[in-house]
């Protein structure tokens, strides 16, 4: 067999961490997720975007087994999880947040991040240590007591991403974390996914705020209507002609134009 006939099947490859293999999830007649294979490397940052409804978190939901997918399979470490539910995800290694986070308002802060790490270990004194290390990681050991629903959006989110941290995930799923932040969170949550990536952890980032998705993503897959439409290096689907058209806009290549020429 010559190098350019390798078998495609890469489950044995001790890089390849993630596989999305056929998958397709229905709503009665929509087909929310339409046929969508990918595979992942161990360490890689992940963006994923496309337009609203277009089954991105259809897709976050099938990978970390809230939803049964009708086709297709997901596999972690080359471990078929297409069927197994959340609790089983997060044993064996996958966390995520929630694009609308619901917290549990009367319990603090400290305590909802603890719901994270309880997956990891059933000592509370364990629990307390793993949690408070997330919560100072992302700044926000100093409301650590406080009730989680008298705080602001932005430590919401973060709170979200130290929750999701907790179970000490080997890949992460983010669902809209900077969505309505100001600039100066957006860029200590970037920071903070950096710091979490360069520790070694997989990250799968969907995010509509499209200068920070691509300043952090090795590689983004574009969703459209359920289906994959591209997949490729930021500056590629920034350049994709199918991708400007269904999602980023004429205003987008406009914006990049004007940029090259500066
Ligand atoms: N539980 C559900 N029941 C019925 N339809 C659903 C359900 N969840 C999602 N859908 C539909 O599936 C499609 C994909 O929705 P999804 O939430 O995955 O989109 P999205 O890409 O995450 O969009 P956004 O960028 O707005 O978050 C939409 O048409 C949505 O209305
Ligand atoms: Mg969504």
């Amino acid at each position: 067999m010559s190098s350019q006939e390798q078998p495609t099947d890469t489950s044995t490859a001790e890089s390849t961490i993630l596989e999305v293999e056929g998958v397709s999830k229905r709503f009665g007649g929509l087909v929310a997720v339409d046929d969508v294979s990918f595979t992942l490397d161990q360490g890689t940052i992940l963006g994923v975007i496309g337009p609203n409804g277009a089954g991105k978190t259809t897709l976050f939901n099938v990978v970390n087994g809230f939803l049964d997918p009708e086709e297709g399979s997901v596999r972690l470490n080359g471990v078929d999880i297409t069927h197994a539910d959340p609790s089983e995800h997060a044993k064996q290694g996958m966390a995520r947040t929630f694009q609308l986070v619901k917290p549990f308002g009367p319990l603090t802060v400290l305590d909802n991040v603890m719901v994270g790490s309880f997956l990891k270990t059933g000592s509370r004194k364990e629990a307390e240590k793993l949690a408070m290390k997330r919560l100072e990681f992302l700044g926000l050991e100093e409301i650590a007591d406080v009730p989680a629903q008298n705080i602001t959006v932005a430590q919401k989110k973060k709170m979200e991403l130290c929750r999701a941290l907790a179970t000490d995930p080997e890949i992460i799923l983010v669902d809209e974390v900077m969505a309505g932040l100001q600039q100066e969170e957006q860029r200590e949550i970037l920071d903070a996914l950096e710091r979490i990536n360069n520790a070694g952890t997989t990250i799968v980032l969907i995010e509509h705020v499209m200068d920070a998705l691509m300043e952090i993503s090795e590689r983004i897959i574009v969703l459209n209507e359920g289906k994959l439409i591209a997949d490729g290096e930021p500056d590629e689907i920034g350049t994709n002609d199918e991708v400007i058209e269904a999602y980023l806009g004429e205003s987008w290549r406009e914006q990049q134009e004007r940029m090259s020429d500066a």
